[in-house]
């Protein structure tokens, strides 16, 4: 008996502890692990450079000062420099991106399937909200000005609009080497191949050749 308990014992500290090591960046366990792009071996994120070949570069990125050109539909620039582009963020939990807003310019609905966020207004008025799942859909927003600070919560669906009347711009800092991005609305009605028109019908409770209008053509 006692046996058995210890054996659910180490059981549940096994799985406790494996689940602490999917769900999070290692620490550290030496000072930097720089992505080495051309190794062959895989694991989660990228093989470490060997220390002495390791330079300045690959912790440096030039260009986050440069406003991105919003003139899109959407009427925002996301300059979004990960791993690849920094392979000195390889292993360290962090990232960072800039978005440049025309006035209206929106990031619509989206969630970081791997880091939480926080987002700062170096020029303009935005709207930044995000929806909770407990309470269940639960808006939060808040209007920022210049030199305000945001948090989004890991994982939840979020937004940002300009809503002043000139240019805006933000940077935001995220707890992933590659946060990820999943827009909701392309992943709904625009996945490839198509969600059946009709999971989405009974899902959103239209008809659907509202669903179809929503597909857009490949
Ligand atoms: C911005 O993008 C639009 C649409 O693609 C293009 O017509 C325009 O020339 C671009 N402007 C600049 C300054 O690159």
């Amino acid at each position: 008996m006692a046996n058995l308990i210890l054996s659910l014992s180490v059981l549940a500290i096994a799985i406790t502890w494996t689940t602490l090591v999917l769900a999070h960046e290692p620490s550290p366990l030496q000072d930097f692990c720089v992505a080495d792009f051309n190794s062959p071996v895989r694991v989660n994120g990228f093989a470490c450079l060997n220390p002495n070949q390791v330079t300045a570069d690959h912790f440096h990125f030039k260009g986050l000062n440069i406003p991105g050109n919003t003139s899109n539909p959407l009427g925002t620039f996301v300059n979004r420099p990960t791993v690849l582009e920094i392979p000195g963020l390889n292993t360290l939990g962090i990232s960072t991106v800039r978005v440049d807003y025309a006035p209206r310019g929106v990031v619509p609905p989206h969630r970081h399937p791997r880091a939480a966020e926080v987002v700062t207004v170096l020029e303009g008025t935005v709207l930044a909200g995000f929806v909770t799942s407990d309470p269940e859909n639960r808006l939060v927003s808040k209007v920022l000005r210049k030199g305000d600070v945001f948090v989004i919560p890991f994982g939840l669906v979020h937004f940002q609009q300009n809503v002043g009347k000139g240019n805006a711009v933000t940077i935001a800092f995220l707890s992933s080497q590659n946060p990820g991005v999943i827009a909701i609305a392309n992943a709904v009605f625009g996945s490839n191949p198509r969600i059946n028109a009709d999971v989405l019908a009974k899902g959103f409770q239209v008809d659907p050749s509202t669903i179809r209008k929503l597909q857009a053509p490949y």
